[in-house]
């Protein structure tokens, strides 16, 4: 077709589609699961929108066998799922849940036998409640229950599940959940917050040494970061330096200690009186080499001066000129920028997208079809931008969409819906969407078309 052009995607690539425990499973007291600090906050009123929880979600411990097929006709590859650490150690230590392995057993075998890829998350917000009665990540005693954690799903998936990933976003677990407070546990508390993150960081060092010492050779294990480009709002001086603050405080702050084995020293010095004390051996641990790193992107960041900002004095605003979605600015270029800056900066040698999508209301046509043409988009307009960053040899090893399924987001509840398959939440009815359809064409044919009518469209 004239100006039709087709990008192809390395051989091996991981097409994959990702979720979360919380976000997704349901059956929050069922076969001996413990309490996760996410139960707690969901029933506190004010928390989540219209007062929803996770307790049923998109039903899937009960579906999973249903949702298996549905990633089989998606043609996915992997899959990337978080574990319930209180399904597995309801107190978050000590005591094992054997259904709650069972559970995540037989997941990992239904994946394999449809020939997908399991990618389990090991942290995904949900901590158990006892742990966050014992302190919670701001307290060093969590990164050692994390270890153990990570070596009790190692011995028991560690023969079939190949692909690791310690934390998911550990900025969000630390800043949302302990200093702006609106995820769980719910606190406003800078000292707590600061503490948090180096806990949650050396538990993830703790975590890969547990990982890699329980698991046979060639395991690959990373971390799941979410970054942005932070942009300033003007040419200024002022702003240009407020981005840059804004960069420390949210890429920086993870990359570096992770990356380099030392924390930013302007972040460092503006966040001094956050930061817990680090003891000797511990910048050792969080940067223990890494097989890949994870990087999540929906948007970028655009950022100005502004002194009423604690600690940073930079915040962000909304740009005119581009499209918006439910949540962001949607701004393809960024994802580009970002893979080049992790190769260039930091010579990330995988770098595996392990999140990127769009919340767009769409719903049921009189037809049955889902036509959510918008995340049509915004994936293709991503995808073409990964391929732009491979096309220059900066090494992406895999793309997953966020996210398989409509689910639970967090404390704005079930309005946000960034499926490939739409969820009824009365009937928990399940529909592939028309990105569905449009993702499993790409999947097959290993590559993207770009212009064109769209060849995607189901017949
Ligand atoms: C990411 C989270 C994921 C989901 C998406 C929209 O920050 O990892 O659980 O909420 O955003």
């Amino acid at each position: 077709m004239a100006g039709e052009s087709f990008l192809s995607f390395p051989e091996n690539f991981i097409w994959g589609a990702a979720t979360s425990a919380y976000q997704i499973e349901g059956a929050w007291n069922e076969d001996g699961k413990g309490m996760s600090i996410w139960d707690v906050f969901s029933r506190e009123p004010g928390k989540t929108i219209n007062g929803e929880t996770g307790d049923t979600a998109a039903d899937h411990y009960h579906r999973w066998e249903e949702d298996v097929e549905l990633m089989a006709q998606l043609k996915l590859n992997t899959y990337r799922f978080s574990v319930s650490w209180p399904r597995i150690l309801p107190s978050g230590t000590g005591v094992i849940n054997p259904a709650g392995l069972d559970f995540y057993d037989r997941l990992v075998d239904g994946l394999l036998a449809r020939g997908i890829q399991p990618a389990p998350t090991l942290f995904h917000w949900d901590l158990p409640l006892p742990l966050h009665e014992k302190g919670g990540w701001p307290s060093r005693e969590t990164a050692h229950y994390f270890a153990e954690y990570a070596q009790v799903l190692a011995r028991r998936l560690g023969d079939r599940v190949k692909l690791w990933i310690t934390h998911n976003e550990p900025f969000v677990t630390a800043f949302a959940g302990y200093l702006m407070g609106n995820h769980a546990p719910g606190l406003n508390d800078p000292l707590a917050a600061g503490r948090a993150i180096h806990t949650l960081l050396l538990s993830h060092g703790y975590a890969v040494e547990a990982l890699r010492a329980n698991t046979p050779a060639g395991t690959q294990v990373g971390i799941t970061l979410n970054l942005a480009p932070v942009h300033p709002a003007t040419g200024s001086e002022e702003d240009r330096l407020a981005a840059w603050r804004y960069d420390g405080a949210s890429n920086r702050l993870f990359l570096d200690p992770i990356l380099r084995g030392c924390y930013p020293e302007d972040v460092a010095a503006v966040l001094s009186a956050m930061m817990p004390e680090i003891l000797p051996g511990d910048m050792e641990t969080i940067s223990t080499p890494l097989d890949f790193l994870g990087a999540n992107y929906y948007s970028r960041a655009v950022v100005r001066h502004d002194p009423a900002f604690p600690f940073i004095e930079a915040s962000p605003l909304q740009p005119e000129g581009n499209e918006y979605s439910q949540m962001w600015e949607i701004y393809p270029p960024g994802i580009y920028e970002l893979l080049k800056r992790l190769w260039e900066d930091y010579q990330v040698k995988n770098i595996i997208v392990t999140e990127n999508g769009v919340p767009v209301p769409d719903g049921i046509d009189f037809d049955g079809r889902v036509r959510d043409q918008r995340r049509v988009r915004y994936l293709r307009d991503h995808l073409a931008q990964v391929h732009r960053a491979l096309s220059e040899g900066i090494p992406v090893g895999g793309y997953m969409v966020w996210s398989l399924l409509d689910n639970f987001e967090w404390a704005l509840g079930y309005q946000m819906r960034f499926g490939l398959i739409h969820v009824d939440f009365q009937t928990l009815r399940r529909t592939i969407k028309d990105s569905g359809r449009w993702y499993a064409q790409v999947i097959q044919e290993n590559g993207l078309h770009l212009t064109g009518s769209n060849p995607y469209l189901p017949c």
